[in-house]
């Protein structure tokens, strides 16, 4: 290996290690060669009420079909808990740590298996069937894994929506999956500071109900006690309604192919699409991969700092980590409240063993300053990982020397929420490391770059990230929508999954993703359409036309950048630009706030309409050397413009 930065597997990460270099080539080599005896042996990690006998049934073209284990028969709640109930019902499973560093308390299996039976039972007293749709919308509270595990034991589909999202987002999301069923609390705690969650779900069900959608209930768990407003007959308190029920529920019989839940996530075009798993290849392979990429072993203490309102928090909080029966800890906070110290002061505190978080967070504590970390001994940590976006190598660098000591190794864990599960990463004690390189694929996961026109780039080299075969957690359609699924993510290279990254291999076989190649935002790690925030910026009355593109950002990895035209007689100010940033963050939420404004008399468009954002792209990144071909503009004096108007103002 000629590259800088690389690490080699240490000997006591190898020590430690559940798989080793030799193993990871070998079950690699067999897992590609015979991916149903591979998959046939390792699908048994988890419990079935029928056992499998078909494996993979998979094709990436024509209508595109993707079934795992089809005739099996399981529960995800039945596997996250009842089944570690024997060896474990005393261990803990959840171990909670508040907003306030005060607050925290542990959830034993017996416990979560308890809470969850309740849930369960209330939500079926309350009509809630299998396959209907449960719209969860909570801050992180131990409530929050009980409801999803609820849903999962029924049969219900749960849709989580990230608290962070808008009135707006929320009734989209409600609206496209036909929910009449919500979960939420009063108010959440994030950094000191409420979120008005019952208020935000009022104000979404009479958006979504105006557009003709109808709700049944909302169950609201008692977080603060803040005054909320109260429907009668349609509000339920959490604690009245589980209560009085049993502390026991039959795990519903779902078939692997039965869907689990839909996660609502952003494309370069339209709406965000229902992202759909399904109930046993996902599960398989979320414990598998949080097993072996977290070299997780029993009585490890595991944090990933993810929302349950992302993928991560799905597959890397709940779901991976309870099926393996793991010790799982959901902070409710934030990274610097009280201070930049908290995430070590909870490590030290819990003496988390294996943590994972995002290069955003690393980069925006790596600015606070060593002295945070340092205030805190670190030593019960073995394993440090990253998600999200591409880390930098210097924030890489900065995580493995000062807070791992060197002493860690980091997985950088490529994947996404259409994958279900980690697809390109290192395995502790198996693969050397190189800072900002995710490296190698995951049992199973074929890769493959091509270039713009489908064509196969072998060896070293850079293109479109593709996957040329299916693996268990695959997402198995757009909720409702077959043919969005199959145009999204099939078409533009024929009988292969286009992920929308772009990736360098080098000459050892790693490989460097190099972020989103479509209009896709990646800010903070949080996935974004340059199409929501533009359609957020023409709902407000003053602006006729907006056109948004990211730029490299230090701390968020990238910045949202727009270009507004306004309506003719309106006039450009600071305080219009306030305003129109309000706006956003009311259309969609606070991830969605515009970092940079700029007022534009025109966009430049090709002379069918199109508009350029390669241009616009390199005007925001201050690049006006390589604009390209701007010819085929229908007004290039529009460029010019742009620029003197971006230069003016500096
Ligand atoms: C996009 C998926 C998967 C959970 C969190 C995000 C980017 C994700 C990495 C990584 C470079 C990464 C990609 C991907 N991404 N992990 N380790 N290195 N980029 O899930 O919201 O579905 O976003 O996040 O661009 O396509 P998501």
């Amino acid at each position: 290996m000629s590259d800088a930065y690389v690490h080699r597997v240490k000997p006591a990460w190898k020590k430690h290690a559940l798989i080793d270099a030799e193993t990871y080539e070998k079950w690699y080599r067999d897992s590609i060669k015979n991916p149903d005896r591979f998959w046939g042996k390792h699908g048994k990690r988890i419990d079935w009420f029928k056992p499998y006998t078909k494996v993979k049934n998979t094709t990436f073209s024509g209508k595109v079909s993707i079934k795992w284990f089809e005739d099996g028969v399981t529960n995800a709640s039945y596997n996250c808990i009842d089944r570690h109930l024997k060896k474990r019902g005393n261990q803990t499973a959840i171990i909670w740590e508040g907003d306030n560093p005060y607050d925290d308390k542990k959830i034993t299996y017996r416990e979560l298996y308890e809470h969850v039976c309740r849930l369960a039972n209330a939500l079926k007293a309350r009509g809630v069937k299998k396959g209907d749709r449960v719209t969860i919308y909570m801050p992180m509270i131990p409530e929050a894994a009980y409801a999803m595990l609820a849903c999962a034991r029924i049969g219900a589909i749960h849709s989580v929506v990230f608290g962070g999202f808008s009135p707006d987002s929320l009734a989209g999301r409600i609206q496209d999956c036909e929910s009449d069923f919500v979960i939420t609390a009063d108010e959440g705690v994030r950094g000191g500071r409420k979120i008005p969650l019952k208020e935000n779900t009022d104000k979404a069900i009479a958006i979504a109900e105006k557009a003709g959608a109808k709700v049944r209930h909302v169950l609201v768990v008692r977080r603060t006690g803040g005054k909320i407003d109260w429907v009668e007959g349609r509000d339920l308190w959490y604690h009245e309604e589980t209560r009085n029920q049993k502390p026991d529920c039959k795990p519903e019989k779902m078939k692997a192919e039965d869907p689990l839940f839909i996660l609502y996530t952003s494309g370069s075009t339209g709406k965000p699409k229902g992202v759909l798993h399904t109930t046993g290849g996902y599960l398989v392979f979320a414990s598998m991969t949080h097993q072996y990429v977290f070299d997780y072993h029993d009585g490890d203490i595991y944090w990933c700092t993810a929302d349950v309102g992302w993928v991560t928090g799905h597959s890397y909080i709940v779901y991976g980590p309870l099926a393996n029966g793991a010790i799982t800890l959901m902070f409710e906070g934030v990274p610097n409240y009280p201070d930049a110290a908290r995430f070590w002061e909870v490590v030290d505190k819990h003496q988390v063993n294996i943590f994972y978080t995002a290069p955003t967070a690393i980069r925006a504590l790596m600015g606070a300053g060593d002295h945070f970390v340092k205030k805190a001994s670190r030593k019960s940590l073995r394993v440090l990982g990253t998600v999200g976006e591409p880390i930098n190598p210097e924030a890489w660098e900065w995580y493995y020397r000062v807070v791992g000591e060197e002493r860690c190794p980091i997985v950088d864990t490529w994947w996404q929420t259409e994958t279900g599960g980690i697809l390109i990463s290192p395995l502790p004690g198996a693969i050397d490391l190189k800072a900002g390189s995710a490296t190698k694929p995951f049992f199973g996961i074929q890769p493959q770059l091509v270039d713009d026109q489908g064509n196969e780039i072998t060896g070293p080299g850079a293109g479109n990230l593709c996957l040329v075969d299916s693996w268990p957690g695959q997402m198995r359609t757009v909720y409702g929508d077959h043919k969005r699924f199959v145009e999204t993510y099939f078409s533009t290279y024929k009988g292969k999954y286009f992920s929308g990254d772009g990736c360098r291999r080098d000459e050892d076989g790693y490989y460097w993703i190099t972020g989103r190649v479509d209009d896709v935002l990646n800010v903070s790690g949080h996935r974004l359409g340059t199409a929501e925030v533009e359609s957020a910026l023409v709902s407000h009355e003053k602006v006729s036309e907006a056109a948004v593109v990211g730029y490299p950002h230090d701390i968020k990895g990238q910045g949202i950048y727009c270009y507004v035209t306004l309506m003719a007689g309106e006039k450009g100010s600071e305080a219009l630009k306030k305003e129109l940033i309000e706006h956003v963050r009311k259309e969609i939420g606070p991830i969605a706030t515009p970092d940079k404004i700029q007022f534009a008399p025109g966009l430049p468009k090709t002379r069918s309409g199109k508009i350029m954002r390669r241009i616009l792209r390199k005007i925001a990144e201050d690049d006006y050397q390589s604009l390209g071909d701007t010819s085929t503009l229908a007004d290039p004096s529009v460029v010019e413009d742009l620029i003197g108007n971006r230069q003016n103002k500096k």
